[in-house]
């Protein structure tokens, strides 16, 4: 048995999605333990394409339960939304709980959100306008309200009076918006709760109790490691926790129980949303890189910016979540490139700097230094081995291994299940997150 955290190594939209799907197969329990309906993952199975927010992908798979841990924010017009929409691709819904202490996003929070974005306006977050950030600040300044409230009408009218009268001042004084009638919104959200009471649970314990039956426990990550709140590229961030340490915060549970965590990495990067990119491609390269790779959010439909691998956040990324392994994903996007570059570390103010600076004013004056490796020019989607892959893709991917000093056990070339290689055991391999290819502490290496 084996609970595996799977996390973004980048700016999020990793491809965690087709990875956790494929993984779901061997988990009896796969838990999103933070985030909300910003996420967005797209999965294609059998010709039928799965957009998903909030509800991890394992509910797919009929005898998979799914947890929506306490650490996200839940949406529930939109939750709901999600929920119609695998009802009416007959999947069944049976096996989603959600944490009783989540939560819940609501009207103020979207247009909170919306409204300080424009406020800020060149300093603008790019934020996907959803109310994410505004629900976590209320988590903090414990003006929130939690799945458990909301599914109490009593607690639910006492404490929404309450806070949508102090939003109100906000609305009107600070952003010239239209006042919110507190009647509407309790009876909107007490609509929503309504159909959400069946599928709420204490999912700390319910997560408990399966690690307690051996059971196999998937951690989803959302977002990526450089939006993480403390640890991203602040203050270009979300406002949770999506590195791996997040994962027991936001599902209640000990690191103790955590045997692996597996990375995700585009074979190149892209990020949405404002902020420093130092291998951000503005010309053709980066465009083609876009359409091939259909860069557009899933959440915004905004297109993302590309730029090549960079390795020093991909360092920093097996530093920070204790990665054992790399899933890379989206290797075909590369297939007609003559050469590809790779940054292997930043110049910054006339000096090399190998790690990721946390100082963001440091970050934003970093330029790439690069390697440039030759491209393979021919069609890898077809890739079912490393093998079958042409010599240049294979050496790509040994110097993406070496760079970050982690193996690949997975190779994605295509949206598909199957056009997957898996180069090792993901789950089961050795922990590995401080070795090196022959197990040997990194630290003893000259
Ligand atoms: P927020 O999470 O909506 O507050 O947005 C903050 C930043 O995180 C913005 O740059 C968003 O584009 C980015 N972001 C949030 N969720 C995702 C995601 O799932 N994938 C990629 N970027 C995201
Ligand atoms: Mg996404």
């Amino acid at each position: 048995m084996a609970n595996v955290i799977v996390i973004g190594a980048q700016w999020g939209d990793e491809g965690k999605g087709k990875i956790t799907d494929l993984l779901s197969r061997s988990a009896d329990v796969v838990v999103r333990p933070q985030g909300g309906v910003n996420a967005g993952h797209t999965i294609v199975v059998q010709g039928q394409t799965f957009k998903l927010h909030l509800i991890p992908s394992g509910i797919l798979y009929p005898e998979t339960e799914c947890v929506i841990g306490s650490g996200t924010v839940i949406d529930p017009k939109v939750l709901l939304e999600e929920l119609g929409q695998l009802h009416s691709l007959n999947v069944s819904t049976d096996n989603l709980f959600i944490s009783q202490t989540a939560h819940v996003t609501m009207p103020y929070h979207r247009l909170l959100d919306q409204a300080s974005e424009q406020r800020r306006g060149e300093k603008k977050i790019g934020t996907t306008g959803r109310g994410i950030g505004p629900t976590y600040a209320d988590k903090s300044e414990r003006t929130g309200i939690r799945v458990v409230d909301l599914i109490n009408p009593k607690e639910l009218q006492e404490k929404l009076e309450w806070t949508i009268n102090y939003k109100n001042v906000i609305l009107e004084k600070l952003y010239n918006l239209a006042p919110l009638d507190p009647k509407v919104v309790i009876e909107e959200y007490i609509g929503y709760a309504e159909q959400l009471k069946p599928y709420v649970v204490d999912s700390s314990l319910k997560i408990y109790e399966a690690i307690k039956q051996k059971k196999n426990i998937l951690f989803e990550g959302a977002q990526g490691t450089l939006l993480d709140l403390d640890h991203g590229t602040y203050p270009y961030v979300t406002s949770s926790n999506p590195i791996a340490g997040g994962a027991c915060v936001g599902s209640g549970i000990g690191p103790t129980v955590v045997d692996r965590v597996i990375g995700v990495a585009k074979a190149y990067t892209t990020r949405v949303g404002e902020g420093p990119f130092p291998t951000e491609l503005h010309g053709e390269i980066g465009e083609q890189l876009c359409d091939r790779g259909a860069e557009f959010g899933t959440t915004t439909g905004r297109r993302r910016r590309c730029g090549w691998f960079d390795g020093v956040i991909g360092r920093y990324a097996v530093r920070v979540n204790g990665l054992d392994c790399l899933a890379i994903t989206k290797l075909d996007v590369l297939d007609e490139l003559s050469e590809i570059k790779i940054c292997v570390a930043y110049e910054l103010d006339g000096h090399t700097c190998d790690n990721f600076p946390g100082n963001a004013s440091e970050f934003a004056r970093c330029t790439p230094i690069y390697e440039t490796l030759p491209g393979w020019q021919k069609s890898t989607k077809d890739c079912r081995s490393l093998e079958d892959l042409p010599q240049e893709a294979r050496d790509y991917l040994k110097f993406l291994a070496e760079l970050m000093e982690v193996p690949i056990a997975i190779v994605s070339l295509g949206a598909s299940r199957d056009q997957t290689i898996i180069v090792e055991d993901p789950i089961h391999g050795p922990k590995r997150a401080l070795l090196d290819e022959n197990g040997d502490p990194l630290s003893n290496k000259q």
